[in-house]
């Protein structure tokens, strides 16, 4: 008789529930109708309401909204000073939308391996990487762990580069007790339904510096720079702004201001939820949590750990997570940690050709494909492990703590199962989670 669910036995987590709170807070839709009704439906109040309110509550000095999270990072970049030619130290375990703005602002993104224990670029990987080139670290809180900013802003200090931050899984989290201290010289943030402040699409770029706010506002907003201090050198760009038009809608801007109103209370749940799975099933051979550097406070806007095959009799990824699957975990394999492989990047079998449609002068001298060890075996064996619970009980969360252990106790039936089924390579498409069905 088989015990595992993937065998015909009983499932753990029997009923599939919604963990996730609604995209759209209560209070958002009256905000919304008056959007609407006063006609406010391009450039609104309500844009700049979240701007000051958003740079209050990350403890920055500026903070401007963009159409999506890409946008917003392609501003960074361009605002911090990098352009064409320039090197930007870049991981390749992210989504691509992380490097794609280097290419866009046609300098070159240089490859660097993360650490196994917190998916992360570390000061010690980045630092073989640093040329005379080199501009800028774009640096990842992947899954909403903070990089360790001390010992990347030494290393930054040191070679006189900008460290630009895509936050896009880290709505919230902190560094040193506070949450300015994960921007470095410019944060971008999506609002992509998928992140933890919605606002459907959207993006905010979050600095201290005047200098590079008033160039991400010469880039795309070309109706705020009257809006400018008069003795800015970016007044005479008026008529045209810098080429590009970076606004966000004033409906994702409202849906993303409801949901920063209950992004700490969500945040709490999501966190105590996911800290009590860890310390029922950290015993376990089989798993590797993600390790949070010194002096940081991550949000677990995503629950990836990473799977060791050795602690489980060998049994391939692929096994165990169908496993885990049909004992009703909400779970799924990585798409990340391809990029340095990707057609855009080596050019071959794509059709803009090496460097993306832009035509990247400056590509031809660098030979993108590097062995990343760490990234690659994340991208095979690092996994979803859990749902946000953002409204789950500790009686949820127990169940899921159960059908990881019952994988553990029936390693047997698994490996048995594996030997006939078992796939060796996880093909995903790139996405950032590929839910097991
Ligand atoms: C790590 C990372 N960077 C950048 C982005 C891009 O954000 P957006 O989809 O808002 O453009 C996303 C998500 O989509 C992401 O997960």
């Amino acid at each position: 008789m088989c015990k595992l669910a993937l065998g015909g036995g009983e499932k753990t987590v029997k009923e599939s529930k919604e963990y996730g709170v609604p995209l759209v807070a209560e209070e958002t839709y009256s905000v919304i109708e008056e959007i609407l009704r006063s006609g406010q439906i391009s450039v609104a109040s309500v844009t700049g309401q979240l701007e000051r309110e958003f740079a209050a509550y990350v403890g920055t000095r500026y903070a401007l909204c963009t159409p999506n999270g890409t946008t917003a990072i392609q501003a960074a970049l361009f605002a911090a000073g990098v352009g064409p030619g320039d090197e930007v130290i870049v991981p390749s375990f992210t989504f691509w939308a992380t490097v794609g703005p280097v290419v866009v602002n046609n300098a070159v993104p240089v490859f660097a391996d993360v650490s196994l224990d917190g998916h992360n670029l570390t000061a010690e990987t980045i630092a073989p990487h640093i040329t005379k080139k080199t501009k800028a670290i774009l640096l990842v809180h992947v899954w909403g762990v903070p990089c360790d900013m001390d010992s990347i802003g030494a290393l930054a200090k040191k070679h006189g580069l900008k460290v630009v931050t895509d936050c896009a899984h880290a709505h919230g989290a902190k560094y040193g007790g506070k949450k300015n201290a994960i921007v470095g010289d410019a944060a971008a943030f999506s609002l992509q339904a998928s992140k933890t402040m919605p606002g459907g699409e959207g993006g905010i770029l979050v600095t201290d510096d005047r200098e590079i706010y008033e160039r991400a506002v010469a880039l795309g907003h070309y109706e705020r720079l009257g809006g400018l201090p008069p003795d800015s050198s970016y007044n005479s760009l008026s008529l045209t702004g810098g080429g590009y038009k970076h606004r966000i809608h004033p409906v994702a801007a409202a849906i993303a201001l409801g949901n920063l109103h209950r992004l700490d209370a969500s945040t709490a749940i999501r966190n105590a939820n996911a800290a009590r799975l860890e310390e029922w099933i950290r015993d376990l051979d089989f798993i590797v949590l993600q390790k949070s550097p010194p002096k940081s406070g991550r949000t677990y806007s995503y629950h990836y750990m990473r799977y060791l095959p050795d602690g489980l009799n060998g049994v391939s990824t692929s096994t165990f997570l169908k496993a885990l699957a049909a004992e009703g975990v909400l779970c799924g394999s990585c798409g990340y940690g391809r990029l340095h492989t990707a057609p855009l990047y080596t050019g071959e079998g794509s059709p803009f050709g090496k460097a993306g449609p832009f035509k990247n002068p400056y590509w031809e001298r660098y030979a993108p494909t590097r062995e990343l060890p760490n990234t690659e075996l994340l991208a095979q064996t690092a996994f979803l492990a859990a749902p946000r619970f953002e409204y789950a009980d500790e009686k949820d969360v127990e169940l899921y703590a159960k059908a990881y252990r019952k994988v553990r106790d029936n390693v047997k039936e698994l490996t048995a199962y594996d030997k006939s089924h078992g796939e060796a390579f996880i093909d995903n498409a790139g996405r950032s989670i590929n839910y097991v069905k």
